[in-house]
């Protein structure tokens, strides 16, 4: 329930920043109005309300696991980049680029969320890619496949009884 509030809150804390940054470059005055500017702030409050909320209920503490200490040190970073993109960007460009960069983090982010890795996006690829030196390795040495490499390499989160990995 928690975590279906949470990437609810996530995916319309994300479009709503989008089409913000898209107000921004555009100039369009509705990125000053009242509601635009309350909104994300009650979005982001429940996003991270849940978050807490979830790692309260699953007993995690967050700067344990890699992938919440990553995902913690990118919202921050996402934040900043927000503030510069709509509030403290001197220039247009610097709005602009801080958004584009803004956009990045989140993209992280959402990566790490699915991996459960702080290498987020790169998790499978690295994984697969050890996988294949792996198996050449062992071709070369004669011997069969043993575990998948992918947790040899990078075990990243561990998982508890209820299905949490952290
Ligand atoms: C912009 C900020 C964030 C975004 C976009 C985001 C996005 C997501 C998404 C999409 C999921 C679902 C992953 C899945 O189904 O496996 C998720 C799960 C989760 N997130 Fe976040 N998240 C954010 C911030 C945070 C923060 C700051 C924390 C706390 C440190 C956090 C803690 C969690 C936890 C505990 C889960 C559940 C993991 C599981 O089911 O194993 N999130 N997040």
């Amino acid at each position: 329930m928690l975590k279906i509030l949470h990437v609810s809150c996530a995916a319309l804390s994300i479009a709503g920043f989008t089409l913000r940054g898209y107000w921004m470059i555009m100039d369009d005055p509705r990125l000053r109005s009242r509601f635009t500017r309350v909104l994300p702030h009650l979005l982001d409050t429940l996003l991270l309300a849940s978050a807490i909320g979830m790692l309260v209920i699953w007993q995690a503490n967050p700067l344990a696991s890699e992938w919440l200490s990553a995902k913690i040190i990118a919202l921050l970073l996402y934040i900043v980049l927000g503030m510069v993109a709509f509030r403290f960007g001197r220039t247009r460009s610097v709005r602009i680029v801080a958004f584009a960069m803004a956009l990045l983090t989140v993209f992280y982010i959402v990566t790490v969320a699915y991996t459960k890795s702080p290498l987020g996006m790169l998790a499978p690829a690295l994984a697969q890619a050890a996988t294949g030196s792996q198996s050449s390795l062992e071709q070369q040495s004669g011997r069969t496949a043993g575990a998948p490499a992918a947790q040899q390499v990078s075990p990243g989160w561990r998982s508890c009884s209820r299905g949490f990995r952290y």
